[in-house]
């Protein structure tokens, strides 16, 4: 890359747009195409849907897939990793049952930098680690907040979903199904680019030397936003409030609300202009897993009807499902019935993505020199200089 290469002429319409489509750095993760949806490290999220999480953790990490000899040692690393400190236990225990799971999962990733963060912001070790206890922690989340009872032991050599999945203790889910589901929706959220809010937040507070359980409770923070990761939660509330899946009902319900100036949640990206490969993915698995599940069927009608409505729409650029389309109405099926919790496993997974790009901003940018402290410019607006002297 060329010093002098102009990437984007700023002018006043660009102001107070969020930085959109202002390039800021490099990302050595993943890589959003409009057309084409997400890749991580080259290969597309099709393909990588189809592997081991803990292998795609490694090709976050290091960047390339991991060989046979290389997957075993690293998935028993992350099991040595694993162990949670009991004072985060009864320190969640303590929290406050009113507050978001979201809320918690933040408090909890405090709580596991004050007992296990390296004494020198090693952010390598502390990514890995925070990576390998992460599941531990938020199925704790999820049963003390829900009064199910105290954690269930881990017992991580059953795999990084297998045992998540085996803490959260089954609500009602065929523990089967549900880590077929959470293993392709792990890989699936796991990174987007290195501009989405979570993933700029946490870079941006990392920027500052503070450790990585402070940058991801600050990018958790952001992804807690209904217009970022709480999004998937909406979704569902959306399609339980449409109450069919018939398509001529659906399309009469789509234009009232349109109408109304509502929005058609799970639908339209920042970035894509396709329908995003993640939601396709999902919408595949959810035929072969719950064709019948009520909420689902929604999301599939949904699928042509309100793409058929918003594209008669010349201002809209993308009216194409996003990958909150239909995830709701999947974990629906697959048990998790509490909505709340949905942008927590949304967080589980891009945790992964946003500690991988905090590595590559703090160890290897620059030729290891890392990216510099984030100090954007803001133009002073309606400030002239005062006195308070007359
Ligand atoms: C996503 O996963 O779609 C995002 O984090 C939102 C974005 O890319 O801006």
């Amino acid at each position: 890359m060329s010093d002098s290469k102009v990437l984007f002429e700023i002018t006043e319409a660009n102001l107070n747009t969020g930085l959109r489509g202002v390039p800021v750095g490099t990302v050595r993760t993943s890589k959003v195409d409009p057309q084409r949806g997400v890749s991580y490290v080259g290969y597309s999220i099709a393909d990588l849907a189809k592997l081991d999480p803990e292998a795609v953790i490694f090709l976050l990490i290091y960047k390339h897939l991991p060989s046979t000899d290389e997957l075993t040692p690293f998935k028993a690393d992350l099991v040595s990793r694993s162990a949670v400190d009991p004072q985060v236990f009864a320190a969640l225990a303590q929290l406050p049952k009113q507050g978001h799971p979201m809320e918690w999962m933040i408090t909890g990733l405090m709580l596991l930098g004050m007992t296990g963060k390296t004494a020198y912001n090693n952010y390598t070790e502390d990514a890995l680690n925070l990576i390998a206890r992460l599941p531990t922690m938020l199925a704790a989340v999820f049963r003390l907040h829900h009064g199910r009872g105290d954690p269930i032991p881990s017992e991580p050599e059953r795999g990084y979903i297998e045992n998540f999945v085996h803490m959260l203790g089954g609500p009602g889910a065929d523990p089967a199904r549900l880590t077929s589901f959470l293993r392709v929706f792990y890989v699936l959220h796991m990174d987007h680019g290195g501009g989405n809010l979570s993933t700029f937040s946490g870079k941006a507070v990392a920027s500052g030397l503070a450790d990585i359980y402070a940058s991801l409770a600050a990018a958790m923070a952001g992804l807690y936003g209904p217009r970022h990761g709480r999004a998937n939660q909406n979704s569902l509330a959306f399609i339980q409030s449409l109450g069919t899946s018939d398509p001529d009902e659906l399309e009469k319900i789509i234009r009232e609300k349109l109408a109304n100036k509502e929005l058609i949640y799970g639908f339209g990206h920042a970035v894509l202009r396709v329908e995003d490969p993640r939601a396709t993915i999902q919408y595949a698995l959810g035929q072969q897993l719950y064709p019948e599940a009520p909420f689902f069927k929604t999301a599939i009608a949904l699928r042509s009807v309100a793409v058929k409505v918003l594209s008669e729409n010349p201002k809209i650029s993308n009216p194409h499902p996003n990958v909150d389309a239909v995830s709701g109405s999947l974990l629906h099926a697959c048990g998790l019935t509490d909505s709340d919790f949905y942008t927590t496993l949304f967080g589980l997974a891009r945790c992964a993505g946003i500690a991988a790009q905090i590595v590559d901003e703090r160890e290897h940018l620059r030729n290891g020199k890392g990216v510099a402290i984030y100090r954007s410019k803001y133009i002073a607006e309606n400030q002239p200089d005062r006195s308070l002297e007359g």
